[in-house]
């Protein structure tokens, strides 16, 4: 059935002009829904059909790290939902809001390709009406890192998360592993607020160079494109240097990690960060699970990325020393 607000994906109001309509192409139908009531009782139908839910949010400019998660959503369960939508919530003054790019009828043709059963896509009067008053704030683990400088970021961040969850009501939520921060705060989020869903974290995808996919890779500068490789080239020598040269001072290796990003380059680092993955303390020595994290401007684009290490403890760590760097585990 569809209803005033909600529309046929592939039919002639979405294709792009030129482009094979859905019918041509041999691929399944998906719906599109721009009205939270349309995109819920949808979401109902299929609960009570049986079906299994999975949800992939997204603020669109679909690539490969989004395609992975829409992959894993769709191999794991029977409905995959997929919302755009970029949200002023968490953006500060002077972000990238206004720029930030936007795409539907592209979005749409890859989420239809990759079986995308339904793309929720309000707009802003419709999450944000004028008498909107909720505000999900989660306290001190959004202040520091990504935090920092951008103060309220993560409260918009897990405000539409949450009422995302509301509105498509799935089973499992798809993230991925590249905002390893905002990752963190929402599966707290999940689990203070006591929500029905559980989060399956993906991890991320990178260009061939090592870049971690994003969709601001693409307004980067040539120079600045190819400078960019060293933020996850500096991960990989911090990994090194833990489990080969046996590091165990978070400072020795944030130093070695600056001067590899810095030494000739452009980059400017916001921060690299040397945390527990759970907490986000900080390290006295590094021991465990340790997350490095790191952020840089280069010109006026913010890049982050992270790796997730498992620190060898006691004689374990004695007799690591084999010569090889072992890949990152995929975070
Ligand atoms: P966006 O930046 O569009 O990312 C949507 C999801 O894709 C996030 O879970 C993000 O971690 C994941 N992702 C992005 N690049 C990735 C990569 N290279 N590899 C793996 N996963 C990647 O994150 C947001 O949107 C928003 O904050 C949102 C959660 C939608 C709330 O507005």
């Amino acid at each position: 059935m569809t209803t005033g607000k909600e529309k046929r994906a592939g039919g002639s109001q979405s294709a792009r002009a030129g482009k094979p309509k859905a019918k041509d192409k041999d691929v399944h139908t998906m719906k599109r829904f721009q009205s939270s009531e349309s995109q819920r009782r949808y979401s109902r139908q299929m609960r009570d059909k049986g079906k299994r839910i999975g949800f992939v949010p997204t603020l669109g400019a679909l690539h490969e790290g989004h395609l992975a998660l829409i992959r894993k959503a769709r191999s794991q369960g029977d409905i995959v939902v997929v919302s755009i939508f970029v949200n002023p919530l968490q953006f500060g003054p002077g972000e990238d809001y206004d720029r930030y790019p936007r795409d539907l009828a592209r979005d749409m043709d890859l989420a239809r390709e990759n079986g995308v059963d339904a793309i929720f896509v309000p707009e802003v009067a419709e999450m944000y009406p004028p008498e909107f008053a909720a505000k999900i704030s989660m306290g001190p683990m959004t202040e520091k890192m990504c935090g920092a400088s951008r103060p309220g970021h993560f409260d918009g961040v897990c405000t539409v998360v949450m009422k995302l969850l509301g509105v498509v009501q799935p089973h499992r939520l798809y993230l991925g592993r590249k905002d390893a921060q905002q990752l963190r705060i929402l599966e707290r989020m999940i689990e203070d607020l006591n929500l029905d869903v559980k989060v399956t974290a993906c991890p991320t995808v990178r260009e061939k160079d090592g870049l971690a996919v994003s969709s601001r890779n693409v307004v980067l500068s040539k120079a600045h494109r190819e400078q960019a490789p060293r933020l996850y080239a500096a991960l990989r020598l911090a990994q090194r240097e833990i489990l080969v040269e046996h590091v165990r001072d978070p400072q020795m290796l944030t130093r070695k990690m600056r001067e590899h990003i810095e030494s000739g380059s452009e980059i400017d680092i916001e921060y690299i960060a040397v945390i527990d993955p759970e907490t986000f303390e900080d390290l006295p020595t590094l021991t465990g699970r340790v997350l490095i994290a790191v952020a840089a401007r280069l010109g006026d684009v913010r890049l982050i990325d992270n790796i997730q290490i498992n620190v060898p403890g006691g004689r374990m760590a004695e007799g690591f020393a084999t010569g090889r760097t072992p890949r990152p585990s995929g975070r």
